[in-house]
């Protein structure tokens, strides 16, 4: 897990957040590998994407639809905790037991997507 989180803090540093100043890193861990992403903030407020969310889109691109594990690096004054859009793209991906590392400078707090996101939507409310 400790690569995980590494691996979240390094691909934070490629933040783009001029905003915000808030720069995050996120990293999956999923069978083929570990897939990261950046927050990514736009002059257009609301073009801005989080760091999550580029972590998926490098997973799916690389033909990956599993996330075996999570974890999200940023240094503010708690333990970051991602949006609720990302955690609903996350549970698109992973299962309520998935782990989830909230990482920061002070350590980490380990948690799980089903604490996150109790009682999420999903593919299977559309049958
Ligand atoms: N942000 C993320 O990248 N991930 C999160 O989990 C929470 C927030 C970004 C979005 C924006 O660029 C900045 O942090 C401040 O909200």
């Amino acid at each position: 897990m400790k690569s995980l989180v590494e691996a979240a803090k390094a691909v934070r540093e490629h933040a783009h957040a001029p905003y915000s100043g808030f720069r995050v890193g996120a990293a999956l861990r999923t069978p083929s590998g570990i897939y990261t992403g950046c927050n990514v903030e736009n002059a257009a407020y609301p073009e801005g994407s989080c760091a999550e969310t580029g972590a998926i889109a490098a997973m799916c691109a690389a033909g990956e639809r599993e996330i075996e594990a999570v974890a999200v690096y940023a240094e503010g004054s708690q333990p970051i905790a991602p949006c609720g859009g990302c955690r609903q793209r996350l549970a698109e991906f992973a299962e309520p037991d998935t782990v989830v590392l909230l990482a920061g400078p002070d350590g980490v707090v380990t948690t799980t997507l089903g604490a996150l996101l109790p009682g999420a939507f999903s593919g299977g409310h559309l049958a």
